[in-house]
């Protein structure tokens, strides 16, 4: 393995046409536009139509990675899809966009670290690389949160959105180069952000329907002092082992789930704020898409240069986080590396 080295190549991003926002919110339960940007920083979020599946949004994102590395469909050995919102329990939610893209030579399977899973992702596809295994694998990160969101709990319903976020991994540069990684989780803590029903513990009856099981449950206020901590000791845990400096890295690419958390570690971290990604106020939370619509964003608005360091964290349900520094080899613009 020595001497090989994985890079994001290009990224690829999704987000459904159809907007909600605060106000729209505030007419489906007891909040308030004030009460939402405060305490979490949003002003809207992509919803997909109810004919727009996990799927087919992480297709579309990854069709764009591809388009953008030239790299026909055929040519992918394998797709990687982070998703707690698959379309089916099985088959896999990467199997369905194999199918859509054409990835007809591509292994497939999808993993589960809820927000934590384009890193957890991104990670597994870098082992592939170096072991040399694989050449071209597609990273996917898609989530149709409204799907599993209950409109009548203000205590989360107001958080999440819909989107995807793809990358193509290769063995060589240019590109984002994948440094150190950390990785951690509590099983001990899965109550505090969790799905009930439809499981083998609980399998789908009209009782499970009723007591609205289908429906992501949260505990906010322990969730948030737990990614807070874990998020910060997952970040510093990836800047010392690079033996990096706080002040070396150029942007703090958090898991977009509040505003006051990403704050929070970027103070803890002492990563000033004009170099903290924040997108929370147009996408909400989206889960394991968060973060490469993040990178995205910063790729289109030309803020990456050769050289730069970009640390990567995030955290969610298992519990899960993890850690990792990208590192900019050549230009990287609009999602694409020369
Ligand atoms: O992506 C995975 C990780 N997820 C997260 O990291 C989410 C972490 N949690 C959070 O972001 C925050 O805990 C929330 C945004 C969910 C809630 O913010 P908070 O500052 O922790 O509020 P709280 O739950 O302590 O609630 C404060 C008050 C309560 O009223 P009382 O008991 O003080 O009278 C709530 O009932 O705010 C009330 N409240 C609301 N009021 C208006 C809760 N939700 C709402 C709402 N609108 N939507």
């Amino acid at each position: 393995m020595t001497g090989k080295k994985a890079y994001i190549s290009t990224l690829g991003t999704y987000l459904p046409k159809k907007i909600l926002t605060n106000q729209d919110l505030e007419k489906l339960v007891d909040t308030s536009d004030e009460w939402i940007l405060l305490r979490t920083g949003m002003k809207e979020r992509h919803i997909a139509d109810e004919g727009e599946y996990t799927s087919d949004m992480g297709a579309k994102a990854a069709k764009i990675a591809l388009e953008r590395a030239k790299l026909d469909p055929s040519d992918v050995d394998l797709i990687i899809v982070a998703t707690l919102s698959p379309d089916y329990t099985f088959p896999s939610t990467a199997c369905l966009i194999q199918a859509q893209i054409g990835a007809k030579n591509a292994a497939a399977f999808d993993i589960q670290a809820a927000c934590t899973g384009m890193i957890y992702a991104l990670s597994i596809g870098k082992s592939f690389i170096l072991s040399g295994m694989y050449k071209n694998i597609l990273i996917v990160a898609s989530e149709k949160l409204s799907s599993i969101t209950d409109y009548k709990d203000r205590n989360t319903c107001i958080l999440f959105g819909d989107g995807a976020a793809a990358c193509l991994i290769r063995g060589e540069g240019p590109g984002l180069e994948i440094g150190t990684i950390s990785l951690g989780a509590d099983g001990g803590q899965s109550g505090l952000l969790y799905l009930p029903g439809g499981g083998c513990r609980n399998p789908a009856t009209t009782e499970t329907v009723n007591e609205r099981m289908h429906y992501l449950k949260m505990d906010g206020k322990e969730v948030f002092r737990h990614a807070v901590r874990r998020m910060e000791l997952a970040a510093v845990s990836c800047i010392n082992d690079a033996k990096l400096d706080p002040l070396d890295i150029a942007y703090l690419v958090p898991h977009q789930a509040n505003t006051r958390i990403i704050d929070a570690i970027a103070k803890r971290c002492q990563i000033p704020q004009e170099r903290v990604v924040n997108v929370v106020k147009h996408y909400g939370n989206t889960s394991a898409s968060s973060i490469g619509l993040a990178l995205e964003q910063i790729s289109v608005e030309h803020k990456i240069k050769n050289k730069d360091n970009l640390l990567l964290v995030a955290f969610g349900a298992g519990l899960t986080w993890g850690s990792l520094i990208l590192t900019v080899e050549g230009d990287f613009k609009n999602g694409t590396s020369s």
